[in-house]
């Protein structure tokens, strides 16, 4: 079964169809999604959608693009949400300076607080990262943890960096942009990856992965994912289905002793 480890389900791209399209996700072959939260509405909407479907799980945490809503009192509402059973991490968090929208020392302030808030709770985290590799890493350096492990979603830097990413001990999300024709950076990162650092994910509704590129994205595309890092790779497809929810799996199990 597919390992969907990144949707945003909650988005209002959804609002129209929500009820009629997650049911068939099973269908076909989607396993297990992680519903991944943004602002803190979304914490809110992540949660009910993880408590009405059983193969739904929840990521909580505030995008960069978002953490000027944050403050100590929000905060402490964010620790308490990621105590629910169906929490598997702590996401999606990092650094945006492509967008820029949010004063670049807020954002690095609230990364640290949800990475060392990850180790307290002890769930690995999700994290975006665009065109901020370098303080991402020196951040994720400084907020030392012994047994924190996440992803680097929707991977867009160097293998060279990809390396150090691995290093940490962190795994590579990657989606519908190794489909694109401009992607090639991105298949040389697959290409030198090992198979069991990467995870499948759309970032749905963004990104939608070739013949449907442009229009809204959803876990029933992950297919076409699985086909190109295979061809890349040489495997068969089910192979890459089989290896990245395995490598999902043994990320987001639940950890023991969590209070
Ligand atoms: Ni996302």
């Amino acid at each position: 079964m597919i390992f969907e480890s990144h949707a945003h389900y909650d988005d209002k791209a959804f609002d129209e169809d929500r009820d009629e399209l997650l049911p068939k996700l099973g269908e076909k072959g989607i396993g297990t999604v992680i519903n991944v939260s943004s602002d803190l509405p979304s914490v809110r909407r992540t949660l009910d959608l993880a408590e009405k479907y059983p193969f739904i799980y929840a990521a909580v945490g505030i995008h960069p693009s978002d953490t000027g809503e944050l403050d100590e009192e929000k905060f402490i509402w964010l620790k308490e949400q990621c105590s629910g059973e169906k929490v598997l991490a702590v996401g999606e968090i990092g650094l945006d300076y492509y967008w820029d929208n949010v004063e670049r020392d807020v954002q690095k302030k609230w990364f640290a607080r949800q990475l060392a808030l990850a180790d307290e709770v002890k769930l690995p985290v999700i994290i975006h990262s665009r065109d901020a590799a370098k303080d991402t890493l020196d951040i994720m350096r400084g907020e030392r943890a012994v047994e924190r492990r996440g992803v680097i979603h929707c991977f867009s830097y160097t293998k060279e960096s990809a390396r150090e990413f691995l290093d940490m001990g962190y795994l590579i999300g990657v989606g519908g942009v190794v489909t694109f024709q401009n992607a090639k950076k991105l298949r040389e990162c697959v290409e030198y990856l090992p198979m069991d650092a990467i995870l499948l994910e759309t970032d749905c509704p963004y990104l939608a992965p070739v013949p449907y590129r442009g229009k809204r994205n959803c876990s029933l595309y992950l297919p076409f994912v699985a086909e190109e890092i295979a061809r890349i790779k040489g495997i068969s497809v089910e192979d890459v289905e089989e290896i990245t929810e395995r490598n999902a799996k043994r990320l987001f199990r639940r950890r023991e002793g969590r209070g």
